[in-house]
């Protein structure tokens, strides 16, 4: 990689952890950010020693949204034809599963983009909301798709229209939003754990699973179940379901190849 102004980048074990580095602005995800972000998920989708990713931001911010100094003085013509934010859906192609560890304030676009994100786990004093009705516009990166899925209909209107009523950590577990909340000093490192653990399994199955998981957002449950199926078929042909069977028969512990 060469040298990253927005993000530190680290490897530990079969896991990258990306750390969102901007500390002036609360990691404001200015087009620069996005732009490296999408290029080291791209390098660690593609590294064949990474099986998982975690995502995190600092202690204060995972993201306080998208760059409002930067975006105020774009007009539509501008927006349209150069599909403003398109490119942030690039992480939604990222074929490992990716853990946001999500500490302090994940507004705006920092809550859209955890939520592009496959598990979340809060610090005990993580928030999260939609603010961008109140600078006259609505969320432009899933805020008003995603987060419907995740906390019901009514949460999410309450959200959205208001822009100032947000999810501290519980609400958010409480709502479905993210799977866990620890204190805010080990969420980084318990993300890592689950990501490790993850990783370890065995990468072309584990990559079906978030295949199948995020199919059941875009197909109707029948063809969803038979997408499924087939997958589950095809398990059958790596060598890490006869490794994995073959193991729990043996009564040891299975030694996956990622084949
Ligand atoms: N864009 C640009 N700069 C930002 C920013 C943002 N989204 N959020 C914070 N900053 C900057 C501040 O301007 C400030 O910079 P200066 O020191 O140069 O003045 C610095 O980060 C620290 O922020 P504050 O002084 O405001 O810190 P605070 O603790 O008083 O408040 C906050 C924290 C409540 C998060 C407040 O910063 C805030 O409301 N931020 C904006 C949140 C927001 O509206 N997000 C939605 C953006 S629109 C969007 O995301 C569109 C989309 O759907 C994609």
């Amino acid at each position: 990689s060469p040298k990253l102004e927005y993000l530190l980048l680290e490897t530990r074990g079969r896991v990258g952890l990306v750390t969102l580095h901007r500390p002036k602005a609360l990691n404001a995800l200015c087009n620069g950010l996005f732009v490296e972000l999408n290029q080291v998920l791209k390098e660690l989708d593609d590294n064949k020693d990474i099986g998982a990713i975690v995502l995190t931001g600092s202690e204060r911010a995972f993201a306080a949204g998208a760059d409002i100094k930067e975006m105020k003085d774009r007009n539509f013509i501008e927006n349209y034809l150069e599909d403003f934010l398109g490119h942030w859906t690039q992480i939604t192609k990222i074929r490992k599963p990716i853990i946001a560890a999500v500490n302090g304030f994940a507004l705006g676009g920092g809550c859209e983009l955890a939520m592009m994100c496959d598990i979340i786990y809060a610090g005990d004093k993580a928030l999260f909301g939609q603010p961008e009705i109140k600078l006259g516009t609505i969320p432009g990166a899933g805020g008003t798709q995603r987060l419907i899925k995740a906390v019901g209909k009514s949460k999410a209107m309450e959200m959205c229209l208001t822009g100032s009523v947000n999810l501290t950590a519980e609400e958010a577990e409480r709502a479905g939003l993210v799977s866990k909340v620890l204190p805010a000093d080990v969420v980084v490192d318990e993300a890592v754990k689950t990501a490790e653990k993850i990783a370890n399994l065995s990468q072309p199955v584990v990559q079906m699973v978030k295949d199948a998981i995020n199919q059941s957002f875009e197909i109707p449950l029948s063809a969803g179940l038979t997408f499924e199926r087939r997958l589950f078929h095809s398990t059958f042909a790596t060598k890490d379901q006869k490794e994995g069977m073959a193991a729990f028969a043996e009564k040891r512990k299975a030694n996956f190849t990622h084949n």
